[in-house]
């Protein structure tokens, strides 16, 4: 097995000459004019160390991968209670997509499409103004990544605003459910900028070392939530973490993983490490192209699984 640098290292230099990078999401405007050729990749190990490669330092935007962060925050406001308003299974469509709702009357199948993220910003909102909301998200990942320079990129906020409608649609049906307490206005005020959240791939590593560690911030051994919690995130991260190729990343990586449509994953090695990488070209399913197949070659190189015997 080759040491953790020079898998990185080798990973980013193949990913460098590669040129089907996939297409940069557009449906956000703001979004559309990222430079394609990027590629960053970090790996926190359990053990302190911070392997860097590729454009590991550059700060991009996280979208979805901040719903990961959202609903640990969540969970530790309401617990279990956030089932009722929100299911746990892989809804086998697209991130954005209305058709369940009605069905099942809506409830959406799971915290990390935008649905169940919507209801999950809802559940923050309680007893806050949306912008002490969008505080305590923030202020939680600068905590979790120990590093207060992470900020919200208003611009990337204000740009899905002014095209949302899609979530607009989303967020009106389920307030006509009763799944949504504020005006579907203001929990989208707070999705959207948790969404417009930058991290590089360092600090999106280091937010997401107590995922790999059971619970607790290895370097401080502080716990942020119980093992079982961690362990049910992540379960999550491999069931809908990648929406309608969730099935697919949990086949070919064999990790928990979540994807925003900024081109960012967060990938978590239970017991050995957290992993960000970024390539802002996305696949079919709005997933990070070489991002995808960037952590496939890394967990093949390093032997990770969660089925590793
Ligand atoms: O609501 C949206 O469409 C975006 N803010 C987030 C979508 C996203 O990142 C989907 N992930 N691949």
């Amino acid at each position: 097995m080759p040491e953790l640098e020079q898998a990185l290292a080798e990973v980013a230099a193949e990913m460098a000459e590669r040129s089907d990078r996939g297409n940069v999401a557009t449906y956000i405007p703001q979004l559309g004019k990222v430079d394609p050729q990027k590629f960053g990749i970090a790996a926190v190990t359990n053990d302190g160390r911070v392997i860097l490669a590729g454009d590991a330092d550059q700060p991009f935007s996280i979208q979805s991968v901040s719903k990961v962060f959202t609903l640990t925050l969540a969970l530790g406001k309401v617990g279990d209670a956030l089932w009722q308003r929100v299911g746990r299974e892989p809804s086998g469509n697209p991130f954005n997509s209305i058709v369940q709702l009605e069905h099942e009357n809506g409830i959406p199948r799971n915290p990390f499409i935008n649905a169940g993220a919507i209801v999950v910003s809802d559940v923050l909102l309680a007893g806050h103004q949306p912008r002490e909301a969008i505080g305590e998200i923030l202020r939680f990942v600068q905590f979790l990544a120990d590093d207060d320079t992470i900020i919200i990129d208003r611009e990337v906020a204000a740009s899905e605003r002014a095209t949302g409608y899609r979530n607009f649609a989303l967020a009106n049906y389920m307030k006509s459910f009763g799944n949504l307490h504020h005006e579907p206005e203001l929990a989208l005020g707070v999705y959207f900028h948790h969404c417009a959240i930058a991290m590089s791939c360092r600090q999106l590593a280091m937010a997401g070392r107590f995922l790999a560690n059971g619970g607790r911030n290895p370097a401080t051994g502080h716990s942020v939530v119980s093992t079982e919690r961690a362990r049910r995130i992540g379960a999550l991260m491999l069931t809908c973490g990648h929406y309608d190729g969730s099935g697919d990343f949990a086949f070919r990586v064999g990790i928990p993983g979540k994807s925003g449509v900024g081109g960012g994953i967060l990938g978590i090695v239970p017991g050995v490490a957290s992993l960000a990488v970024w390539s802002p070209g996305l696949n079919e399913n709005g997933n990070s192209k070489l991002g995808s197949i960037a952590l496939e070659k890394l967990a093949r190189m390093m032997n990770w699984s969660i089925f590793a015997p």
